[in-house]
């Protein structure tokens, strides 16, 4: 129908006729003259309707936003003082001879511009959403890297291979979505979490180089940079090393951010062990641009009267750490009082600080602070040499389990970091986590979970720690990370059906079990399976950090809400009581009652 987009023509286009095809953006009429600014995916065109052509302008007088038009139009050059610089085509403007009304729209719940709408209106109303410019945007640069990672991963030899999504179960540690059987009544399929089995099946199959931009299911708590739905980038490969796959890996994000937005990344990135980043940045996944650290002080606090640090400090996995936040004594009353609160979402019971006034008055009346009193002197001395305070400085302090001090203070070093611009110029900081434990002790459970998953591979020469110290163990996993986002991960795969048994039986899972769940994978690996390795990106996470979001659901088309839900479509619903009879299923009278009610 078309000849040309509008946002597509300029100065060269002067006096040819073409047709366009789009929405209208806006309509103005201006003494006698109408401006319809038509929209289309590449852009919008200024179109003017003289009442000259008399049939054109009884048209566009019926004209609404969002109508959906075909214009035919000459392109003219705009009046001296009516050019628009901000705008692509906002040199020319076109005259039209003909306007055709292709479709009429009621008027839309929002105008595309107003920045003020909710999500949630936007969610339900995503066909309208999505023709906003940044939508269109997102949506474009998402097709961008797609193909970039596609040629990149070709080029490298990789092939593209589809796994199933009606699936046995696999282990990321999240719970599953699960599918019920019509012909084995009683029997579900699970989502994947992941294509994990399959890549390493394939790579006993023999393809080398595998990858697939995957969809992933996880029924897990939702985040701003996480779905129930969500797409990876993942990749597997075999007779490779870790060093091997970083690099690929490495390579492969970089010409990404080349690509797609122009941007150079640092080349190599740097690594740090699991252990350094726990310690120094309470994450393992730092954001690397802050420039505050936590400071170790479960030494010291052992012996001070201050009960909340020396119980904490003398607690098997206790941990005491300050974070120093320098000028920080001119925060406000209530923003410690924010603060405090902020901590309490991970955990934490309070957060002590002190105001360092004068460093050398190693009392209340140079620091600042309700709990001085019950620390000696000493402790106070190596506090304020171990945070390397100076006066004007305030420090934070967590004291409690290790996790809980991590998540806590972690977490509020990102948020001061970023709010009191303790920041590098670092505007882009990646870096690889390496060195993780392969398993995560569960107090509540008394059980070892795996940290990345059970295929991963123990570290060489730390397999005789799995019946003796499972929690000595490191693995050959490794993460991406990109200003404090997790971007990618994997690990260097146990290809031994011996070790996997192993690992299964340090993770409590019986031998019963194990062939249960994995027998196919136990089997494959008694077949001649290759030492192999991987890694997986989240697509979404990369597209949200180029396109400088916050949140994943803007560079995906149809996302669900923080509650899982899919506004537009009104899903998950209840389905008929029919197709319910077909799944052998029958709702608890619980979930009945509530429908009724
Ligand atoms: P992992 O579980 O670390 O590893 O996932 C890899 C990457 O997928 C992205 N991601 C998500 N993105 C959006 N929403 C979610 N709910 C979500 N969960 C994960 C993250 C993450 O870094 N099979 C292994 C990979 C491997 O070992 O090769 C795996 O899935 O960016
Ligand atoms: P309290 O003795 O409860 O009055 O606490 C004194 C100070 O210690 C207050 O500033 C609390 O916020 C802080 N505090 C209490 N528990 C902890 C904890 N587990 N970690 C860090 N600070 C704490």
């Amino acid at each position: 129908m078309r000849t040309h987009y509008c946002g597509e023509l300029n100065k060269s286009h002067k006096n040819k006729e073409v047709i366009l095809c789009g929405w209208a953006h806006r309509r103005r009429d201006h003494g006698g003259v109408i401006f319809i600014d038509l929209r289309d995916r590449e852009g919008l065109a200024q179109i003017v309707i003289d009442p000259d052509t008399p049939e054109a302008f009884k048209i566009a007088e019926t004209i609404r936003n969002e109508f959906v038009l075909e214009v035919t139009c000459k392109v003219r050059l705009r009046p001296e003082g009516t050019i628009n610089l901000n705008l692509p085509t906002g040199e020319i403007e076109m005259l039209a001879s003909k306007v055709k009304i292709l479709n009429e729209s009621h008027t839309p719940p929002f105008m595309l511009d107003d920045e003020t709408i909710s999500e949630a209106v936007r969610l339900e109303y995503r066909f309208i959403d999505l023709r906003r410019e940044v939508m269109q945007k997102n949506l474009k640069i998402r097709h961008n890297v797609s193909k970039s990672v596609r040629n990149f991963l070709d080029l490298e030899g990789f092939i593209e291979l589809e796994t199933p999504i009606l699936n046995r179960s696999t282990p990321e540690g999240a719970r599953d979505y699960l599918v019920p059987s019509r012909i084995h009544h009683g029997n579900f399929f699970a989502l994947p979490q992941s294509p994990q089995l399959f890549k390493q099946i394939l790579m006993v199959s023999g393809f080398d180089r595998y990858y697939q931009i995957a969809k992933c299911f996880r029924d897990e708590d939702l985040r701003a940079d996480r779905q129930p739905e969500f797409t990876q980038i993942d990749i597997e490969a075999s007779f490779i090393n870790e060093k091997n796959i970083i690099e690929i890996s490495e390579n492969m994000i970089m010409q990404t951010f080349s690509s797609a937005m122009d941007i150079t990344l640092p080349k190599s990135f740097p690594k740090i062990s699991y252990k350094e980043a726990m310690s120094r940045y309470g994450s393992d996944k730092p954001d690397l641009r802050v420039t505050l650290e936590l400071v170790e002080l479960t030494e010291e606090m052992k012996d001070v009267d201050f009960k909340v640090f020396s119980s904490a400090a003398n607690m098997k996995n206790g941990r005491v750490a300050a974070l120093k936040i320098p000028g920080g004594a001119t925060l406000s009353r209530s923003e410690i009082d924010e603060y405090t609160e902020f901590v309490k979402i991970y955990g934490a019971k309070g957060l002590a600080y002190i105001k360092v006034n004068d460093k050398n008055i190693l009392n209340e009346e140079g620091l600042q602070s309700p709990i001085v009193k019950n620390i000696h002197t000493k402790a106070l001395q190596s506090i304020i040499e171990k945070t390397n305070s100076e006066n004007g400085d305030l420090i934070f302090f967590g004291a409690d389990k290790i996790k809980v001090v991590n998540e806590a203070l972690g977490a509020l070093r990102v948020k001061i970091g970023h709010a009191k611009k303790h920041i590098n110029d670092m505007e882009w900081a990646p870096l690889w986590v390496v060195d993780f434990p392969m398993f995560d002790y569960d107090e509540n459970s008394d059980t070892w979970n795996a940290l990345h998953h059970p295929f991963t591979s123990p570290q060489d020469g730390h397999e005789e720690y799995l019946d003796s110290d499972p929690g000595k163990c490191l693995s050959k996993a490794y993460d991406m990370v990109i200003n404090g986002w997790e971007l990618g991960g994997g690990s260097i795969r146990i290809h031994k059906s011996e070790l996997q048994s192993k690992v299964f039986k340090a993770l409590g899972i019986s031998k019963k079990e194990a062939k249960e769940k994995f027998g196919f994978l136990l089997d494959a690996l008694q077949y001649g399976a290759p030492p192999h390795g991987g890694v997986a990106f989240g697509l979404d996470r990369l597209i949200t950090l180029l396109v400088r979001s916050d949140s994943i659901r803007d560079v995906i088309a149809f996302p669900k809400t923080q509650k899982a839900q899919c506004l537009m479509t009104q899903s998950p619903n209840e389905v008929d009581e029919k197709q319910l009879k077909e799944l052998n299923i029958k709702l608890r009278a619980s979930n009945i009652q509530q429908k009724n009610d």
